[in-house]
Parts: C-alpha cells; structure tokens; sequence
C-alpha cells in the first residue's frame, strides 16, 4: 500500500512523537475543566485514537459523521450531517478533533451547529493537518500538528476514495489525483 506514494510527508513515529506534544498542550489547557471531545469521523478516527490515549483526563468522547466530498478530492461545500441529534455538550468544554483543514466548510459548518444547537462552555478545534491556503471558510484551528502546502494526502486516517485511511505513515498518491480537479 506504501509502494501506492510517491513521497511520505510524515512518518509514523514522527506523528506520534507530534501526538505526544499536543496531548501535553491539551491536558495543561483542560486539566479541571469538564472536557467532552467530537472526534469528526471517518477521518478523524485513527488521530482521535492515538491522541485521546495520551490525555490523562476523564473526557467524554462524543463523534460527528460528516461528508463534504462526495467521493472526489474537493470539499463540495455542502456538508451534510449523518446524525439527526447533536452530542449533549451544554456547559461542556469542547474540543473538535478532525484530520485536516482545507476549505474550511466542514469544521465551519459543525461549530455553528453546536453553538447554536447546544450551549458549550467553549469550543476548540484541533486538527492533525491545516492546509497552508487561502480558505473559503475563514476557520482557525487551536491545535495543529503539522502545517502542509496545498495537496492531496492519504494515510493516518486520511482516504483517497475511501482507501488508504489504514496507511500508518502520511502521504501524497502516486497517481496524479489533481487532473480530475
Ligand atoms: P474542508 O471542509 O475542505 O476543510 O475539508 C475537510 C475534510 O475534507 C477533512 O475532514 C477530510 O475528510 C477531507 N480532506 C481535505 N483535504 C484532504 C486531503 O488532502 N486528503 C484527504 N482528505 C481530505
Ligand atoms: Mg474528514
């Protein structure tokens, strides 16, 4: 699957050892605050995993399933919410934690609806990877693991149609995905 990459943008080791600063950072910043965690499905799971483990606090985890791509490699900018209820996060510390920021329409579109469906203590948003961009969507996010240029990249919970979301490491295709742009 590896062999599938034409370059490795980080390794896995390297995103644990990431993993293992922000999880610092998290835990210094909610330590005695009521914490509950979105984790932003599908992408955002293998990175929720491994980050959530080196947090030594008694957070809620709650997830959200969005799509915005619809199977290419553009954010449509619609984001459509597969659940018909938001986690309960009135007075609640939260923390969104999602793989990438792109366009931004994403982690726009669900801090709005918890703002305005819930009623949360404060709302953070933390992302594996932030796409050095111009954004359609001016959302900033408070944690980030690394900044990237402007590519398509697989791995680490990160799919190219579905796949690749298992690959350990991050990286860009082989196959120049750009030409269906
Ligand atoms: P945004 O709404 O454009 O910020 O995109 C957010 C979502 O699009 C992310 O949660 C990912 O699921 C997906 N995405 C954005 N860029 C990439 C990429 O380079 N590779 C894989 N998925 C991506
Ligand atoms: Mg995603």
């Amino acid at each position: 699957m590896q062999d599938d990459l034409k370059k490795i943008l980080f390794q896995e080791q390297v995103i644990l050892s990431r993993l293992d600063e922000l999880a610092r950072e998290i835990t210094g910043h909610y330590d005695g605050k009521e914490l509950t965690v979105i984790a932003v499905l599908n992408g955002g799971l293998i990175f929720a995993a491994d980050l959530l483990r080196r947090i030594p606090l008694p957070l809620k985890l709650d997830c959200l399933s969005v799509a915005s791509y619809h199977g290419g490699i553009r954010s449509t900018g619609s984001v459509v919410f597969d659940q018909i209820s938001m986690p309960d996060i009135e007075g609640r510390h939260v923390l969104l934690v999602d793989d990438i920021l792109d366009s931004g329409h994403t982690l726009t579109a669900i801090s709005e609806k918890l703002r305005s469906e819930s009623n949360p203590a404060s709302l953070k948003i933390c992302v594996l990877l932030r796409k050095l961009k111009d954004r359609a969507k001016p959302v900033e996010a408070d944690y980030v693991g690394f900044d990237i240029g402007d590519e398509f990249v697989v791995g680490y919970g990160l799919d190219y149609q579905e796949r690749y979301r298992n690959l350990p490491c991050i990286g860009v295709l082989e196959t120049d995905n750009d030409s269906s742009k």
